[in-house]
């Protein structure tokens, strides 16, 4: 699976600021979030990837943006197959993950709710602590867990992933 590719080629349709509440650094959070989740959950690694950086980009603001996820599976679907090419039983994974994650859900299934952990655990960035009631998996609940995630939030810290594989230049773009 080429992220890079698939990265630019989403930030080519994406209507935001790269740099913006719902953008780049965060869907490289997300992603680092679900690695390390997924250590402990086992959720599919190629779903969590795919999730981070689809699951916000069909958003049309930075505030309640209702649809968004709905907008980001179907987008998703356009680029399965051409973009990137996921086995069918993943592909559903990641569709009912970015199309469901607003809804506040908990349970289903584990790699879903890893996707939806590493969404969750980066609301730091707009001054909302994670609460552990709200998330789904136990790797997530984890203090040291959530302390880890949020301390990176909070500050909207820019993962290296963004410029050493995205090849994204960030320059500008401050932390917080
Ligand atoms: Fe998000």
């Amino acid at each position: 699976m080429n992220l890079k590719l698939i990265v630019h080629t989403v930030l080519e349709d994406y209507a935001l600021p790269w740099h913006g509440t719902h953008g780049v650094s965060h869907w490289a959070r997300v992603l680092e979030n679900g690695l390390r989740l997924a250590e402990v959950t086992g959720a599919s690694i190629d779903v969590v990837q795919l999730f981070a950086v689809f699951h916000d980009c069909c958003r049309v603001n930075e505030g309640t943006d209702f649809g968004h996820g709905k907008r980001a599976a179907e987008y998703a679907a356009q680029l399965q197959g051409a973009v990137f090419d996921l086995p069918d039983d993943d592909f559903r994974l990641l569709y009912d993950a970015c199309a469901g994650h607003t809804d506040g859900v908990t349970t289903g299934d584990n790699t879903i709710q890893t996707c939806w952990d590493a969404d969750r655990l980066d609301l730091g960035r707009v001054g909302v602590c994670p609460e552990a009631a709200r998330l789904c998996t136990e790797a997530a609940k984890e203090p040291e867990t959530i302390k880890w995630a949020d301390g990176r939030a909070c500050f909207r810290v820019i993962p290296e992933i963004v410029e050493a594989e995205w090849g994204i230049d960030t320059a500008g773009w401050g932390q917080v």
